[in-house]
């Protein structure tokens, strides 16, 4: 179990670096994101989101197996896009519709160093551009209008404070999502 980082941290902006080494630590890290996403009951989960700043993340939706994605490259993305509500492990709390190509391309190495490429659709294309966004420094709500993004961010900040001031103790307690 990993603590996840969330809004207002400068690491989640930051641009996350090429893996260089296939070794056992990386197999370690793969497999201790995949805990915390079932852990968190999300959907993906990417390195910057737990201070690992590697270009890997982790999918674990209903009905699909476990994936891991290091280094990808989306090669292609449909012109067809979808309007679907998205949430992030980051951002908890805060849900929001976003427009992402319904269809694309993605090739990327797995834990021990294969190569693959695979095109998909559906929920798992969703969660692939968003679990990539995240290693490029990108979250969901930069994705939205700048109207609402503004609204989702003082909404965020305000369920923040207010946690903070009702229960400090949250705030210091491992995994807690504030
Ligand atoms: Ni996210």
């Amino acid at each position: 179990m990993q603590q996840i980082i969330t809004l207002g941290s400068d690491q989640l902006r930051q641009k996350a670096e090429k893996v260089e080494k296939f070794d056992e630590d990386l197999i370690k890290t793969a497999s201790l994101m995949l805990e915390t996403v079932k852990k968190d009951k999300g959907v993906g989960l990417a390195g910057p989101q737990i201070g690992f700043m590697k270009r890997i993340f982790v999918t674990h939706i209903e009905g699909d197996e476990e994936r891991i994605f290091i280094n990808p490259s989306i090669l292609e993305t449909s012109q067809e896009t979808t309007k679907v509500e998205e949430g992030c492990l980051s951002v908890p709390g805060i849900y929001a519709k976003v427009i992402r190509s319904k269809s694309i391309k993605v090739q990327a190495w797995n834990e021990k160093g294969r190569p693959f490429t695979m095109e998909t659709g559906g929920l798992l294309a969703r969660v692939i551009q968003h679990e990539y966004d995240h290693l490029e420094g990108v979250l969901f709500l930069d994705r939205l209008p700048e109207e609402k993004r503004d609204a989702l961010t003082a909404k965020f900040e305000k369920k923040s404070r207010n946690l903070q001031r009702s229960s400090p103790r949250n705030l210091q307690r491992k995994g807690a999502k504030v």
